[in-house]
């Protein structure tokens, strides 16, 4: 992922957008684990918190009102929790839906980068209702293009109602300048790019490979190689350890990478960044998840991840290891939500208070919670 470096003591202005569902619920945990690394590595995060998506709609008519794109674009980082509610998603004749929000952020942002790692942890290795054998060791990194393609092109309805149609366009500029971030991030990593379209039947999708191919010059240590979205999806949990990263265009992006969170055992862990030229937004993947919120039941973990990423956007990068390292602990001694524990759950905020204590105390707290693991039907 892009990143700045920083060394010192820093401060930081970070808008957060709770939104929707479970959004608000996960994101308080984040920031815990934010205030927790704040206090341990003596940064300062300035939260500013405003509104987008149904609770926008609902407060302001707008899902995007004007105060939260300028707070984002005058921020260091966006935290952003979830966005959609039930009464949009079964009217499709809802003329300003939550969606809209997100979509003219990231274009008004121009975040072009979406990235999502996958990855299988040992901890959930029995999770997944893929067989262990195919998923152990699996660690990959999508690189999504965010702000182009057929979910910014040209939508048109006939009058009559009867022919829809919607445009999918790409600029070689578009694409060169997310497919350097993806060979220079498979530098750092195995080495291996595979760029996922539909070279066979798409015109934009040729763009794609020539394009991408012209640049493979400038990264001469990288193997590039292709694949068709389909055979990409069957590939994907045929045999994930064959990727490293992964390029390809927004819708395809979109939907391989929900394909690939089975891979990790729960889409509850799925974090993600979404990098532009001047501002970089942070969110889980999974969505607003309407049947759980307010239940403080709903997985925190992908939430407190992206929280992981935006500091190592940055440049903090040991702060982010301690939040990788105590999410890897709460898996290991099983202080999981429902989704992954599902003998003993603990709540969103529980899950949360672990890691914001492992970071805080790291060894020692390892004790405390084994502790209250070992008698929680008596605590809870
Ligand atoms: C995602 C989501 C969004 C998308 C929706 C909420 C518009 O599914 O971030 O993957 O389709 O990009
Ligand atoms: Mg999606």
């Amino acid at each position: 992922m892009p990143s700045r470096q920083h060394f010192n003591s820093m401060k930081y202005n970070i808008a957060v957008i709770p939104g929707d569902g479970i959004g608000p619920e996960v994101t308080a945990q984040a920031k815990k684990a934010l205030n927790a690394i704040a206090g341990v590595y003596d940064h300062t995060f300035i939260y500013k918190e405003v509104l987008m998506g149904a609770c926008a709609i609902d407060k302001t008519g707008n899902p995007l009102p004007n105060e939260t794109l300028a707070v984002c674009k005058k921020s260091d980082a966006i935290l952003f929790g979830a966005i959609g509610h039930p009464k949009y998603d079964n009217d499709p004749s809802a003329k300003v839906r939550p969606e809209q929000g997100l979509l003219k952020l990231r274009k008004e942002l121009g975040l072009f980068c979406n990235v999502r790692p996958v990855k299988a942890y040992d901890q959930l290795i029995e999770n997944s209702p893929l067989k262990k054998e195919v998923i152990k060791g699996t660690d990959i990194s999508i690189y999504r293009e965010l702000t182009g393609g057929i979910y910014f092109g040209i939508k048109e309805l006939s009058e009559d109602g009867k022919i829809a149609f919607d445009g999918c366009s790409y600029s070689v500029e578009e694409i060169e300048r997310i497919a350097h971030l993806a060979f220079i991030e498979a530098q750092k990593r195995r080495k291996k790019l595979t760029l996922v379209d539909k070279a066979n039947v798409l015109e934009t999708s040729r763009l794609w490979r020539k394009t991408v191919t012209n640049l493979a010059s400038q990264y001469p240590d990288v193997a590039l190689d292709f694949l068709f979205v389909d055979n990409a999806a069957m590939q994907l949990i045929l045999n994930p350890k064959q990727f490293d990263v992964v390029l390809t265009e927004n819708l395809f992006g979109d939907i391989i990478s929900d394909e690939a969170s089975v891979i990790g055992g729960s889409i509850g862990l799925l974090a993600s960044a979404s990098i532009g030229k001047e501002n970089a937004l942070f969110e889980p993947i999974h969505g607003s998840f309407p049947q759980a919120t307010g239940k403080n039941s709903a997985n925190p973990l992908a939430s407190i991840l992206s929280a992981a990423m935006l500091l190592q956007h940055l440049g903090l990068f040991k702060e982010a290891e301690a939040i990788e390292k105590a999410v890897e602990k709460s898996l290991e001694l099983g202080i999981s939500t429902e989704d992954i524990n599902t003998e003993n759950a603990f709540t969103t905020s529980k899950v949360g208070d672990f890691i914001v204590d492992y970071i805080e105390h790291q060894q020692e707290s390892n004790m405390n919670f084994i502790n209250i693991h070992m008698g929680q039907s008596t605590i809870i």
